[in-house]
């Protein structure tokens, strides 16, 4: 079939590959939806990717999966190759964007749906159903019908379902997008704790930035079908690599140097002084004129119109907290200056 050289390992993480993608392409007609992409998934890691809508997120985890084939290139999973591999042989549990249960079959049997596909006896298969359901705190609820419970209760039951196989990598495509803002964060800290107690090695689709920073050890930003940089959230976060990683993470404001170098600063980083002689120790300083104000409660946004060190207008966005709401109105000119540590210099997309 392949060459047995020994899984390698991922690059950030330093723990062998759980899987990988070399040069994997998928084009649909004329469309490439994924573009060569190259990706290690560490074993026992929580690997997230990362994007907005359309990036190739899904199709790259239905590639992954088995349910769709890559135009081009390879798939491996555990080092072996499984490119062609039907997806029941990949021993991959799967929980769809929509995650549809069985609607005449109760929690435990569907819970067990995949393990009796895999022809798993029926003591072991209640040993394992019950296992899992206990992990997503729904063995009470054994014998109701998916119909009978809340969303976050059917989301943890097409987990539980995924779970239950004892897959070797459990994928999450959004799983959490059908629930309440409260209910998603709770299921998230439930996922990361589920993940750190069996050890499985996850990878979770998602285009929510406080969700991939949150529960990833392994982040995956992807634009296009392509990979724009992975890496530990908090050095993605930290250092994003170019302007579409860090516009997609938050940072508002980009500047050029007079040496043409593209600077990245976040708004709760850019400082504002009423005169240009209090901020003269900052790396950058700016003089600024007040566009408009919003205030938010807990901060106060200022919109601001600079000419940057290269000289050209740009409109930059300060978050002030603490400050009076009514401190600045439109027309003020203040200083805007940041300290070297938060420039961030960006490569090219
Ligand atoms: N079967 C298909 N036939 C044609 N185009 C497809 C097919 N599946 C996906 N695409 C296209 O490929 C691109 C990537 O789709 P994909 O579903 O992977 O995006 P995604 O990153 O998961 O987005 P979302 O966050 O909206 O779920 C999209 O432009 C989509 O329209
Ligand atoms: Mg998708």
């Amino acid at each position: 079939m392949t060459t047995t050289s020994p899984a390698p390992f991922a690059a950030e993480t330093g723990s062998p590959a759980a899987a990988e993608f070399r040069e994997v392409t998928q084009r649909f007609g004329d469309f490439t939806a994924v573009d060569r992409m190259d990706l290690t998934i560490g074993a026992g890691q929580f690997t997230t990717l990362l994007g907005p809508s359309g990036c190739g997120k899904t199709t790259s985890l239905r590639m992954l999966a088995g349910y769709t084939r890559p135009t081009e290139g390879r798939i491996l999973i555990n080092g072996q190759d499984a490119t062609t591999l039907p997806p029941e042989k990949r021993g991959l549990g799967m929980v769809f964007q929509s995650y549809a249960l069985f609607p005449h079959m109760t929690v435990a049997e569907n819970v067990g749906y995949g393990l009796k596909l895999r022809k798993v006896g029926r003591v072991d298969r209640e040993a394992q159903v019950t296992e899992a359901l206990e992990m997503v705190g729904l063995a009470h609820l054994a014998r109701r019908k998916p119909r009978s419970l809340s969303g976050g209760q059917q989301q943890r039951v097409a987990l539980a379902r995924a779970i239950a196989i004892r897959p070797t990598v459990l994928l999450l495509d959004e799983p959490l997008s059908n629930l309440d803002a409260r209910l998603r964060v709770q299921m998230r800290s439930e996922i990361r704790r589920i993940q750190s107690e069996t050890g499985l090695s996850v990878v979770l689709v998602t285009h929510d930035q406080d969700e991939a920073l949150e529960m990833s050890d392994d982040m995956v930003v992807m634009k296009s079908g392509q990979i724009m940089q992975q890496g530990h959230p908090a050095d993605v976060f930290s250092a994003p690599a170019n302007r579409f990683v860090a516009d997609f993470l938050g940072y508002e404001n980009f500047l050029t140097t007079s040496q043409g170098i593209t600077l990245a600063i976040r708004p709760e980083h850019l400082q504002v002084q009423d005169t240009e002689t209090d901020a003269v120790d900052e790396a950058l300083n700016l003089r600024a004129t007040v566009t408009d104000v919003a205030y938010r409660g807990v901060d106060t946004l200022l919109m601001l119109r600079a000419r940057d060190p290269s000289g050209e207008e740009v409109d930059l966005l300060a978050e002030t907290r603490g400050e009076d709401p009514g401190r600045y109105t439109p027309g003020d000119n203040l200083t805007a200056s940041a300290p070297r540590h938060r420039l961030v210099q960006l490569g090219d997309d």
